[in-house]
């Protein structure tokens, strides 16, 4: 079999290398990584988490956070090698060939815009808990979707289609189609809004916390099953690592500190750093907001709040506070789905590069310069999920596609190592050969965490992909073969 791989020098070449300054310092690109970790899964999955989980959040934090460590060590010597655009669908050509490549890129899709429907969703319910404190009642059937489940029965008609959710993208959309991309102060401050609303959750929920509320402390065991809930009529996901596989949604995102690998001074140092820096910031900040979260409010209690840190304050009493940590959440979740769907933009870039897509949808607007149209598609995609289902479910969805292709640069690492030991490596990922397999275990006991549900669209969604390969994208890749 001819596996099409990509020469590392031609991906450099076509993606027209631009020396960037290498200005990026420690400091900033932690402040990068958590600009675009902290949004949806710490505000909103929490609520969803503890049902699964109980008081073993925490420990669902904690193994999520490790996991996505080793997997960025290894991101971030593959994006050292080739900082182009694409991240791990361009650095998997260059590897493992274009099949896997058009694999992972196809389930960047879920990294990227699934995930931006999820930030969406998790976003409208912060937004309609503080229209409703300000007296403004949107109609139920319009605040959540029709899929969604925990909002009535399906078809019985509780929610039709979550029109704030749809709403913020359309603005995210136009921004980016405008060309604004948020600058870094912007970023720097809305950093600085998250960390202050957490920070002000921990002190006062800590306090609060009834210790009866820990124990027991894994109600429902370690490994993922799903048992009958008669209730809702469906099955639904226990244990601490169907949490894990749940809110490990929360640390998506730092692959922008690894592939901001070009513009950092001293990458050897600064972007390890940056990257564990980041995820071990975030995963302290994750541990203490979970435990103030479930050590103040029974988990029964919590589990169906779309908005359960400001409804955790209010419950204490702090009903003004509460409010202030919504206005934080709605301030700045759009960053982060301004960041996915940029993201997402990115990787279709690349792929119509290759011609793995159509070459048309690349187009650059004639007055704004940005890809107009990739955006405006990526946009439909993601108002089209974020419209109809649920914030845990899509999540869910995204975070299964983001494990395989955690999965892929992880062994890609090691291919190279081995299959190009000389080829210069601006960051080297310590240990290598204990990391790497490692974040590969751990992403795959993640991935088999995953509910079945969830599985079972993750595998539908492949198969349209691989037929999509074989239909359109194989025969029209410059490296297939041509009759002599
Ligand atoms: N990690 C990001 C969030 O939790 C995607 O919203």
């Amino acid at each position: 079999m001819n596996w099409r791989i990509k020469p590392l020098e031609d991906i450099l070449a076509s993606a027209e290398r631009k020396a960037l300054r290498r200005s990026l310092g420690p400091f900033q690109l932690m402040m990068l990584g958590i600009g675009a970790v902290i949004g949806t899964g710490i505000f909103v999955l929490t609520a969803v988490g503890a049902e699964r989980a109980g008081p073993g959040l925490m420990l669902s934090f904690l193994i999520a956070g490790v996991v996505c460590a080793f997997a960025a060590l290894a991101y971030a010597e593959l994006a050292s090698m080739l900082p182009v655009a694409g991240s791990a669908y361009t650095y998997s050509y260059g590897v493992m060939g274009e099949l896997i490549a058009w694999i992972v890129g196809w389930n960047l899709i879920l990294e990227y815009a699934v995930a931006a429907s999820a930030v969406a969703v998790g976003w409208s319910g912060y937004m309609n808990g503080l229209l409703t404190s300000w007296g403004v009642h949107v109609p139920a059937a319009f605040t959540a979707g029709y899929f969604d489940l925990k909002n009535g029965q399906l078809g019985a008609g509780a929610g039709v289609i979550n029109l704030l959710a749809v709403g913020v993208v359309v603005v995210v959309c136009a921004l980016l189609v405008r060309g604004t991309r948020e600058s870094a102060a912007v970023n720097t401050a809305l950093v600085f809004v998250k960390l202050v609303a957490l920070g002000i959750f921990v002190a006062i929920a800590l306090p609060n916390i009834d210790w009866d509320n820990f124990s027991p402390f894994m109600p429902f065991g370690f490994l993922s099953h799903e048992v009958y809930d008669p209730t809702l009529d469906a099955h639904v996901a226990k244990g601490v690592m169907a949490a894990a596989a749940l809110i490990f949604f929360a640390y998506v995102g730092f692959d922008a500190v690894s592939t901001a690998a070009e513009e950092t001074r001293n990458p050897n140092r600064n972007v390890p750093i940056g990257l564990v820096g980041s995820l071990v910031l975030c995963t302290l900040i994750y541990l203490f907001v979970a435990a103030g979260a479930v050590g103040t409010m029974p988990t029964d209690e919590l589990k169906n709040s779309k908005e359960p840190l400001a409804e955790v304050l209010r419950n204490l009493g702090f009903q003004r506070i509460g409010d202030l940590i919504g206005v934080a959440a709605v301030l700045a979740l759009p960053t982060v789905i301004m960041m996915m769907i940029f993201g997402q933009v990115r990787v279709f870039f690349a792929m119509s590069r290759d011609s793995l897509l159509p070459q048309r949808l690349s187009e650059v607007h004639p007055r704004f310069g940005t890809p107009w149209i990739m955006t405006i598609l990526t946009g439909l995609l993601v108002m089209a999920v974020a419209g109809f289902f649920s914030v845990d479910e899509i999540a869910e969805l995204s975070n299964t596609g983001t494990l395989l292709a955690f999965i892929a640069v992880s062994a890609g690492v090691l291919v190279l190592r081995m299959t190009q030991p000389d080829r210069p490596r601006p960051f080297r990922c310590p240990a290598v050969w204990v990391i790497a397999p490692l974040a590969v275990a751990g992403c795959l006991f993640l991935l088999l965490s995953v509910p079945p549900k969830s599985l079972v669209r993750f595998s539908i969604w492949n198969v349209i992909g691989l037929a999509v390969y074989f239909l359109y994208s194989r025969s029209r890749s410059p490296l297939a073969e041509r009759p002599a």
